[in-house]
């Protein structure tokens, strides 16, 4: 406030002081300018309890009576010129009755104003979700039925013939182009090192082979990794130690890769977190004639509690030890820390670096800033994986009456997208895909 007006100064602290209620002296209201006090002045305003008077308590019942008579004409105009104003941005529509009557507040600036109407929102809207964002997942085992995941409703483990290409197909009819396959391998082909990953007649070589015929166009993109090939459960080669050894592991990788990329996959994505698998993958392909095929890596893939019913579905946890055989009972050696952000960006530049094409956030929703990270440190696309735990908790809510499915699964996978993945793995695929037809008017 200017320090050379002493009136008004004496005023406004006055009316600090007194908090609007104990004003005694007709000699400062009449010589304040009214406008400092009813709202035209918002420098001053602002640096005074006396904003709360003008602008946010009904009009005439905030002030005591002794200011309207000790007000001059002339500011008295000038308050009923802005109860004028008031009215008049009333009249557009009934107010219940109770609603406070108040000046404007003193901004310039009022964001509302873009999100007034439909066709604003839509000029404006910063993200596009599509159904070409979408790669779905589907599990795949020998028998020729469908048998349900309980903790995932909706979701099954497809027969590898009928059951597989039907889902894709309907995936295809809805926009989808893009799956990922992982296979429930039989429990008498799993070993403690794995070597049913690289069978070129393995359920995963021949689910891609059968989808590729049926629908070349269709992306498949494949899981590298030795869980469900593991009879100790881990994504690598468990020692009796209990340490999930590197390199060794790789070397089974390489093959599995080489494997899926024979059998006709776009893209192989190892999910096993091993240090240096994706360069050694990459030589790994080159060397065989696949240089065009993609690595979508799984870069900051954390060992997270949301994998639970993934692992139901592949029947893929880490088994028990026994006496002579330690075997960790979770991932936390080779997955990352859900405490680390750092961690994740150099996860990602070192899989950069040995030439992966996409680079991954695992699980999706609750790691939105890594995502960010990701995306901001890089040029490479970013995908991220809604995973079968953040499927489960909509699902049961849904189920339950206790979330709108269509919109939270709608935001969940916007969200994802506006953080600044393209590529968004969800077993909603088809569901989301459907909803957003309909929102385009397609059937
Ligand atoms: C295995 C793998 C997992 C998932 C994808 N690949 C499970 C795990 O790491 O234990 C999880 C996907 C999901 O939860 O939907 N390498």
């Amino acid at each position: 406030m200017p320090a050379q007006d002493p009136r008004r100064t004496s005023l406004l602290s006055m009316l600090g002081a007194a908090g609007g209620v104990a004003l005694g002296s007709s000699l400062a209201f009449s010589v304040a300018p009214s406008s400092s006090l009813r709202g035209a002045n918002p420098s001053h305003l602002t640096s005074t309890t006396g904003s709360s008077l003008s602008s946010a308590q009904p009009e005439g019942s905030a002030l005591p009576g002794a200011f309207l008579a000790s007000a001059t004409l002339a500011a008295a105009g000038a308050a009923l010129g802005r109860r004028h104003q008031s009215r008049v941005a009333a009249k557009a529509g009934k107010v219940p009755p109770g609603t406070p009557e108040v000046d404007p507040l003193p901004i310039r600036k009022r964001p509302r104003r873009n999100r007034r109407s439909q066709a604003m929102r839509e000029m404006f809207s910063e993200t596009t979700l599509t159904p070409a964002n979408f790669i779905m997942p589907v599990f795949v085992h020998e028998g020729q039925e469908d048998i349900p995941i309980s903790s995932m409703p909706g979701i099954s483990r497809l027969g590898v013939d009928a059951g597989l290409l039907r889902e894709v197909g309907e995936a295809v009819a809805l926009g989808v182009k893009s799956v990922v396959i992982f296979p429930k391998t039989p429990d008498d082909l799993k070993t403690a090192t794995a070597e049913e990953c690289f069978n070129p007649e393995g359920l995963a070589q021949r689910a891609i082979r059968n989808v590729k015929k049926a629908y070349p166009d269709v992306v498949v993109y494949t899981d590298v990794a030795l869980d469900p090939y593991n009879s100790l459960g881990h994504d690598g080669i468990v020692r009796s130690d209990g340490v999930i050894i590197n390199d060794e592991t790789i070397h089974y990788l390489c093959k599995q890769a080489v494997s899926q990329a024979e059998a006709g996959a776009d893209y192989v994505s190892p999910s096993d977190m091993m240090d240096g698998r994706v360069g050694a993958i990459r030589d790994a392909l080159d060397a065989a004639g696949f240089t065009e095929v993609g690595i979508m890596s799984y870069s900051a893939k954390y060992a997270s509690a949301f994998y639970g019913p993934f692992r139901e579905a592949l029947d893929s946890q880490p088994r028990l030890p026994s006496d002579d055989w330690k075997v960790p009972s979770n991932k936390k050696t080779y997955q990352q820390d859900p405490a680390n952000w750092r961690e994740a960006l150099m996860e990602a530049k070192l899989d950069e670096e040995e030439g992966a094409d996409i680079l991954m956030v695992k699980p999706g929703m609750p790691y939105l800033d890594i995502i960010k990270g990701l995306h901001d440190q890089s040029n490479l696309p970013i995908a991220a994986y809604h995973v079968s735990g953040e499927y489960a908790m909509l699902k049961a809510a849904a189920l339950n009456g206790w979330l709108d499915e269509r919109a939270a699964v709608l935001e969940a996978l916007l969200s994802i997208k506006r953080a600044g993945a393209t590529v968004i793995l969800t077993y909603y695929a088809k569901q989301a895909a459907q909803w957003l037809r309909e929102d385009a008017g397609i059937q």
